[in-house]
């Protein structure tokens, strides 16, 4: 099917799931519909609620249809042939630029995009450094390994990072082994998911990259949250991808595509890699509806990341003069703040409170624990600070116990 009428499919199908019939039109026709007539698209959620969970805005099928249709009635949606040309195309000179990188190929998973990074960048060198937390080394099924005869080591056990002396060592003993094995390629993830998103900081990867660069081994950065860490550090996305050789970013995690993800390197380096792609089963079919969604919500999101820091130092700030509640950045975090709630307070009760004040916080980490850990995103954006105050103020006052 192609694009458009794949669009039209969609659509029409959402329609007739609500009940509601569509004349036979054009497709411009039915997005000029889905914006003029408001009681058309019905779950999206109240528009004041702040999250403090996920790393951009919720999505939902009814927003994403609507983004689309808003895309293509502003800038218009361009077919591509299997991952190459249309919006994808778009998206890739975008971001390029965006990364400071000389280009940048599209894929659909992160998961694709560390695996193809590293296998092209350790060449004839079959062995690559990775952090033991790392997503490549925990979620993807030893991918790397099985499909491309590369060993993962990992370093850094439990920690967010290594340091340049850790990798050193790896990297010597790699060489002086009884049979010679040299790495060809160093991963750093930064922000580590499964380390509530703190970061390497930028004067340790300078160091590991520059070494890396010594020693002509290929170095890879996994952001896929590259976003949040600038957000955290004010270093710039460009000076984080500047000091390694390729980069990725995710597309779905906050910028409102509904999968996907950017590699981005040398022209030489993304020559002939959409072979790779499709050679792994990931020369999507249609990936414009992505890719267009991906640019929309790359459009001023770094200025309205900065914002929502900002306003959440400046609510933390003010909730920390409150008794009962304290919330402190981790050493090295990102956007991911743990809060502490003292003894007298019902965890279960203070989460219900703030949620009648349209603020979404998870559950404590556990029955015992009072322990909340915020996430920051946009929606912050949607309160302001006094009222988001107010509502912690609330919280606190009514979950005494
Ligand atoms: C740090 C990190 N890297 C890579 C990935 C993989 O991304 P994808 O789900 O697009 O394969 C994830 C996904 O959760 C991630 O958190």
């Amino acid at each position: 099917m192609h694009g458009e009428h794949f669009l039209l499919f969609f659509i029409e199908l959402t329609f007739r799931e609500r009940g509601l019939t569509l004349m036979p039109t054009t497709n411009r026709h039915i997005t000029q519909s889905l914006r003029s007539d408001a009681t058309i698209i019905q779950d999206i959620p109240p528009s004041n609620t702040v999250i403090f969970r996920g790393d951009g805005e919720p999505k939902t099928p009814a927003m994403m249809l609507q983004r689309l249709a808003e895309f293509d009635q502003e800038f218009a949606l361009e077919e591509d042939s299997y991952s190459l040309g249309g919006n994808v195309e778009q998206l890739e000179k975008k971001c390029a630029e965006m990364l400071g990188k000389e280009a940048a190929v599209f894929m659909p998973t992160g998961t694709l995009a560390n695996h193809l990074a590293i296998r092209k960048l350790c060449g004839v060198k079959p062995r690559a450094i990775v952090q033991e937390q790392s997503h490549l080394y925990n979620d993807s099924g030893d991918c790397v390994t099985r499909l491309s005869n590369i060993n993962l080591v990992p370093l850094a056990k439990g920690c967010p990072y290594f340091t340049l002396e850790a990798l050193k060592a790896a990297v010597e003993q790699s060489e002086t082994g009884r049979v010679i094995n040299p790495v060809g390629a160093v991963m750093v993830e930064s922000p580590v998911r499964r380390r509530s998103g703190k970061i390497m900081p930028f004067d340790e990867m300078k160091a590991v990259t520059d070494y890396c660069r010594d020693k002509q081994i290929g170095s890879h950065l996994d952001g896929a949250r590259l976003y949040m860490m600038s957000g955290a550090t004010g270093i710039l996305p460009a000076d984080y991808a500047a000091l390694f050789d390729t980069v990725y970013v995710s597309l779905y995690k906050y910028f409102g595509a509904p999968f996907g993800a950017i590699l981005a390197g040398t022209a030489e380096f993304t020559d002939g890699l959409y072979h790779d792609r499709r050679m792994f089963g990931g020369g999507l079919a249609s990936a414009n509806f992505a890719a267009a969604l991906a640019l929309q919500g790359i459009d001023g999101f770094e200025e309205r990341f900065n914002r929502a820091m900002t306003r959440a130092t400046a609510l933390f700030d003010k909730i920390n003069a409150l008794e009962g509640i304290n919330v402190e950045p981790f050493e090295h975090g990102s956007n991911i703040f743990p809060m502490a709630l003292e003894s007298d307070i019902d965890g279960k009760r203070f989460v219900k409170v703030l949620e009648a004040h349209s603020v979404s916080v998870s559950a404590p980490d556990g029955d015992r624990s009072r322990r909340i850990m915020l996430t920051i995103n946009p929606t912050i954006l949607r309160q302001d600070i006094q009222d988001l105050l107010y509502a912690f103020e609330r919280a606190i006052e009514e979950s005494l116990q």
